[in-house]
Order: C-alpha cells, then structure tokens, then sequence
C-alpha cells in the first residue's frame, strides 16, 4: 500500500495503476460504513484509491474541525488488510496553499436541509471533491447514502461540470440497532447513544405508512416528529420529505423521495435518511 501526502507523490502513484481506479473520499477515523465504500471500489475497479482529509473549508466557524476525531495509524491498519492501493493523506497546506483562491459553488440544492443549517459547508466539500477528482483522476467515485444532501450536490456538479467519472452511492450501513454508522457517534454519552436510535425508527415509521398508502407528507413529518418528541434528550433540526433531484419540499410522497432529518444529542447532531422505494 503506497501512501502519499504530497500532490506529486500522489500523482505519480496514479499514473502507476492500470486499468480502472475508484476513489473513496474519507475525513479518516474509519468505521464500517467507510470501509463497505472500500470493499465495493475494490470489487469494481483494478485499483483502488482512499483519500483521508478532515477538510477545513467544510467546517464553520463554530464547528467540531479542531476536536474532529482522528485515528490516522488505526485507519491505515484497516486500508491495509482491504488491500487499499494507495491511500491519499495530505496535510492541510498541501490541498489549500497561501495563495488558494478557487471555489466551486453548487447552487439551489445547497439552499436547504444541511447547506441552511451549515453555511460554506458544501462550498468546502464540493471543492475538495473536486480537488481530490483532479488529482486522482478515478473512473468512478463512491459515497455514502448516510449523506444524502452531499451525494445530491457531488452528482449535480459532476453532470453540470461535465466531470468524467461515475459517481456510486452505496447503501447506509448501520449498527445492530439501527443507528446508522457515523465517525461522530463516539461523541454520544451512553444515554445519548441509547436515545439516537429514534432516528432510524422515525424512519421506519415513516416506511411503513407509506407502505401503507399514507401519501400525505405532511402527515409522515407529524408522525416522525410525535415519536421523536417521545425521547427527552431529542432535539429536532428537521424532517424533510423532499424530491430525490432537486432536494424541494414535497406535498405528496412519491417514488424516491428522499425523507431526511437532523437532531441534535447534546452537542451532537446526528443524519439519518431513507429513499423512498
Ligand atoms: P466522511 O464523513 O468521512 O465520510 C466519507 C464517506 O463515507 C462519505 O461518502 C459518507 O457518506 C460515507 N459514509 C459515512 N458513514 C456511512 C455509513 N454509515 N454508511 C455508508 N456510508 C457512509 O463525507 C465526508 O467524509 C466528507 O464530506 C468528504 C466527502 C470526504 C469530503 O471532505
């Protein structure tokens, strides 16, 4: 396994692989969610590559950059065994020297959801991603469900920007309980883990009225938002039943919606989200 930190050792590790490259995008602090990114660019490309970057242009002012969690030596122990081929660790003045002064904006679906809660979060992430594309040069990308909003804005730019891979969106991966897998789930204190499972139980509420025949999106929220009321250490961000392209507020659920929703533990906000099928 190479691992690279500059561009340049970065590129001349690229233009060693042959035949199809992926890329999985990562802040680092590995968990199976990650890792199942891995095992699929593995299954579907000769080579695969891993970047590992907590990207500063993607956290606000006030936000967790500083104390983001960090295990570089335990995450490159598991690209190891996946036998990851090249893993892409750069320090931070290495993707933004002194003198960086270009961005790339995705409008309108960056207006709602996680762009109007985090403003210049997908300023941050569309640039890096866009970077990191560049450097890399991979066939196809892969990201993760779990951030719906960011696999809606990754897409957007690749199709409006012509950009020449794939982009793959692999299923969320949860723990036994539901909770779906996230590098920031260790800031929970154990009651607070216990209470996160109201998430995806609001989500499978939401399946099984919909199932049901329930196409009233504003009756889905009520529901989602009555169960998650239930849970004392809940604090509810947002619920959205939203079309699955433009990220729009929907009246009526149809086939690939997406449902998503944002609550705060404590400190902590946690995503969760659901196509509808
Ligand atoms: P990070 O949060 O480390 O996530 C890296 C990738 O893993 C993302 O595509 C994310 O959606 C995916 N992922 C996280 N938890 C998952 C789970 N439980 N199941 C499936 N996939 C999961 O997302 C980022 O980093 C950054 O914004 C990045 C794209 C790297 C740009 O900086």
């Amino acid at each position: 396994m190479i691992i690279a930190k500059t561009v340049a050792e970065m590129k001349k590790a690229r233009n060693a692989l042959k035949g199809s490259v992926g890329l999985v995008p990562t802040m680092g602090y590995l968990h199976e969610g990650h890792l199942t990114l891995v095992r699929r660019s593995k299954a579907e490309n000769m080579a695969t590559v891993v970047s590992i970057f907590v990207n500063p242009t993607q956290f606000g002012p006030g936000e967790d950059f500083g104390k983001y969690p960090r295990a570089p030596e335990v995450d490159l122990e598991m690209l190891e065994k996946l036998k990851t081929d090249v893993v892409f660790m750069p320090m931070p003045d290495v993707i933004y020297p002194p003198e960086f002064n270009t961005w790339v904006t995705v409008e309108k679906v960056t207006e709602r959801l996680e762009g109007a809660v985090r403003p210049g979060h997908f300023r941050g992430v569309a640039t890096v991603v866009n970077k990191l594309f560049n450097i890399v040069r991979p066939d196809k990308a892969y990201f993760g469900q779990k951030d719906a909003q960011q696999c809606v804005v990754v897409k957007k730019m690749v199709s409006d920007l012509n950009m020449p891979l794939e982009i793959v969106i692999v299923s969320t991966v949860r723990e036994p309980d539901g909770l779906a897998m996230s590098s920031r789930n260790v800031y929970l204190s154990p009651e607070e883990r216990k209470a996160a499972v109201v998430l995806s139980r609001s989500l499978k509420l939401a399946e099984d009225m919909i199932a049901g025949g329930e196409m009233n999106a504003d009756k889905v929220r009520e529901a989602m938002r009555s169960l998650i009321n239930r849970e004392p250490r809940a604090f509810i961000d947002y619920i959205s039943i939203a079309d699955g392209a433009t990220l729009d507020e929907l009246i009526e659920v149809k086939k690939d919606a997406v449902i998503s929703l944002a609550v705060r533990f404590g400190r902590t906000r946690l995503l969760d989200n659901m196509v509808v099928k």
